[in-house]
């Protein structure tokens, strides 16, 4: 038997496989058996009510799919009274997911979610600040820190941090939010692309631009797990492009002890499943007894890492 248990901080999972944020509600329960994953992440939930981005919200791009779907949330009243209960007859921990357009904003959503009945706060701090002209958070190393500090005040629950592919130096990043108290970072959100119909001459996007997901970004997700896993030492959430128990055992040998798949879920909503029995599989098949022993098991070349950005 293989055992599939990791530890994020000072949570265990049963095993590394869990969803990405909106990606994932309530009503896959009817579907999937949720106590069959390591964790449930929600949608990521805002203080109050608010509505989506223009439509069409979602195309089909190439090897992935471009979404701005926007934020839209029932805000934190409703998520409590509503949502929490929901997911109590799960056995699997709750991770929320949750922004706000300013770091105080950000804290006072986070204060309020110190209910029973969550086991984890993911920051999405890839979303817009808007003292910082709209630049998400996670783009730059000062803006992480002040947000991630200000969060780190205001709860006790595990906090994990949610960089964005976007910026230049995830690394910088990823130990910003270490050095400010993230208990673990998620790696990454959605890479900032567009499409445009050569037939209307319009974009795709009923906002221009959005957000690329699926197997088109799985490399780029994974050299950043890779990076942050050099500049870190606290535990990595890996996420982008996974679809296969070997996406996932990629990401673990690149660092992440856990991840998260997204877009997969929309292709066949038992994704996670085959993740699980797939990893199950590949350990029997290869002798390793723990998964977790994956983890950062990249072999090395003998090149220093801090160095790779010179080569062509
Ligand atoms: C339709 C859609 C909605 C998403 N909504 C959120 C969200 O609310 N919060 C968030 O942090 N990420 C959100 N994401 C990003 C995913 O959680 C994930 O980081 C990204 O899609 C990359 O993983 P994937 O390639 O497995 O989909 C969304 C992605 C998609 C496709």
């Amino acid at each position: 038997m293989v055992d599939l248990r990791i530890k994020i901080g000072g949570l265990t999972l049963k095993n590394p496989v869990m969803p990405a944020s909106g990606t994932f509600a309530e009503g896959l329960a009817r579907v999937l058996p949720f106590d069959r994953l390591g964790a449930v992440v929600t949608k990521t939930i805002t203080a109050e009510l608010r509505g989506g981005n223009p439509t069409p919200r979602v195309a089909e791009v190439g090897q992935g799919m471009l979404n701005s779907i926007g934020i839209p949330s029932k805000g934190v009243p409703y998520f409590i009274a509503h949502t929490i209960r929901d997911y109590e007859r799960c056995s699997a921990p709750l991770v929320v997911s949750v922004s706000a357009p300013t770091a105080e904003l950000f804290a006072d959503v986070v204060r309020r979610l110190n209910v029973p009945g969550i086991a984890a706060i993911e920051a999405n701090i890839s979303c817009p600040n808007i003292e910082e002209d709209g630049k998400a958070f996670a783009m730059r190393a000062k803006s992480t820190a002040a947000v991630v500090a200000q969060l780190r005040k205001a709860t006790h629950l595990p906090l994990w941090a949610k960089l964005t592919p976007n910026t230049g130096d995830v690394a910088a990043v990823a130990r910003a939010a270490e050095q400010s108290g993230a208990d673990a970072l998620v790696v990454a959100n959605t890479v900032l692309a567009m499409s445009i119909d050569t037939e209307t001459f319009l974009p795709r996007l009923g906002s221009i631009m959005g957000g690329y997901s699926g197997p088109a970004i799985k490399p780029i997700a994974l050299r950043m797990v890779y990076q942050c896993a050099k500049a870190v030492t606290i535990p990595i959430v890996g996420c982008g492009g996974i679809a296969t128990a070997e996406d996932a055992v990629e990401y673990m040998l690149a660092g992440a002890t856990a991840v998260q798949v997204g877009t997969a879920t929309f292709v066949r909503p038992n994704a996670m499943l085959d993740v699980i029995d797939g990893l199950t599989a590949f350990c029997e098949r290869k002798g390793i007894p723990r998964v977790s022993a994956l983890t950062g098991g990249v072999k090395d070349r003998g090149l220093q890492v801090d160095k790779l950005e010179a080569l062509p």
